[in-house]
């Protein structure tokens, strides 16, 4: 029986950064190619996020706005249900994504050329907001076990020792897709503690974990370890809200809570958008079904993947996720320097996000968007299938 998610939408002439500007960005022109860079999902929102934004539309004042009980509650309830977490109103500073609460936090937590520290290979925008606030990366490489990735904590530990000010943590990691359990997550929280580095945990992907694995948030940690905390959490990648422009970063300490707010305001950002807030209310009300409903689908799309490249292409490695929808393929072991790789499947027609841009760590890999219908994914297959065998 044919799924919902099934349907093909075309998102061209939406000014969307995925399809509309792979020419602007990677010079590929519209066409043919598949993009399977941006991390958004192509699948159509649910009623239950749509409908309420048809009726705000329909009443047709676009005043100021503000985050109503409603919005407060709708997220404190999810992170109770889900993530067995009491947020508390007083934490949340809400900002348009999650890098501008996190260059405000690095700018109060740290001075120019300060140690920022990242697990590498990760996201790539962590690097451009510690470069572009003036800080110094400093990178503990992940250990890659045949595509499993883990913390290498004799490192991070000698890093500290050596002066970090602020660790980037990304819980679940995008992109090595590991979900960090209990006792890693708390020996981050007590390694940060002990050295007096200030943590900004990154938990956007919290939500979109597969079955067998248990996302544990920073915030589920001894309360002895929130005085130098921050956390970002979002509906963005739960629900394909990205342009809906909204992170929510915890702050239990409450001057650091005082201080942030000040900054935000100092700034402009006390006020929210309409559409946002509503579309964001709605998912954590009504999304629990249509989440876990898309959840197999992604993790089907997962599974086909792992099956393909296990079957077909011995020179590739791929570990299924246990987070995110964006695989992460080895492609070391084909020989190939990035740009000929990168030349190679933009000529086959399908875009990943190339790894060199999550650091040194990430060469030879590709970051592959698995977001999409299950015909679509198909035709990626198809397309790899002719460069990567
Ligand atoms: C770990 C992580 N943090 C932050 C972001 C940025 O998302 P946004 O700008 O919607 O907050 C992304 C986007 O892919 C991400 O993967």
């Amino acid at each position: 029986m044919a799924h919902e998610l099934d349907t093909v939408i075309n998102r061209y002439g939406t000014d969307c950064l995925k399809w509309d500007y792979m020419e602007k960005w990677l010079g590929v022109p519209e066409g043919e190619a598949l993009p399977s860079w941006v991390s958004d999902w192509d699948f159509k929102a649910p009623d239950f996020i749509t409908e309420p934004l048809k009726a705000r539309i329909e009443h047709g004042i676009f005043g100021y706005s503000e985050r109503g009980d409603e919005y407060f509650n709708s997220v404190i309830d999810w992170w109770a249900d889900n993530h067995q977490v009491t947020l508390k109103k007083e934490w949340f500073h809400t900002t348009p994504g999650s890098l501008p609460a996190i260059a405000m936090l690095m700018e109060r937590w740290s001075q120019p050329g300060d140690k920022v520290l990242v697990l590498s290979p990760v996201y790539h925008a962590f690097y451009r907001t510690i470069t572009n606030t003036q800080r110094t990366v400093a990178e503990s490489k992940l250990i890659n076990d045949n595509g499993y990735y883990s913390i290498n904590f004799d490192d991070l530990e000698q890093q500290f020792k050596d002066g970090v000010k602020i660790m980037m943590f990304c819980n679940p990691h995008n992109p090595g897709g590991r979900v960090w359990t209990e006792e890693e997550v708390t020996r981050v929280c007590q390694l940060c503690h002990q050295y007096g580095v200030y943590l900004i945990s990154d938990e956007i992907w919290a939500d979109i974990v597969f079955r067998g694995h248990k996302f544990f948030s920073c915030l589920r940690v001894d309360p002895q370890y929130f005085d130098k905390l921050a956390v970002c959490i979002a509906g963005t990648k739960s629900f394909g809200l990205p342009s809906m422009r909204l992170t929510n970063t915890m702050i239990p300490n409450e001057k650091e809570a005082e201080a942030l707010k000040s900054k935000l305001l100092a700034y402009g950002i006390d006020v929210y958008s309409a559409f946002s807030i509503l579309a964001n209310q709605a998912a954590y009300r009504h999304g629990r079904e249509w989440l876990n409903d898309t959840l197999d689908y992604l993790e089907a799309n997962n599974q086909r993947l792992a099956e393909f490249v296990g079957n077909e292409l011995t020179q590739v490695t791929y570990r299924l996720q246990e987070s995110t929808y964006l695989a992460w393929l080895d492609c070391r072991a084909m020989g190939l320097d990035d740009a000929e790789l990168e030349q190679r499947l933009h000529k086959a027609g399908v875009i990943p996000t190339m790894g060199y841009g999550f650091g040194d760590d990430g060469r030879g890999f590709i970051r592959l968007n698995l977001g999409c219908p299950a015909s679509i994914l198909e035709e990626k297959i198809q397309r790899l299938r002719t460069v990567l065998k």
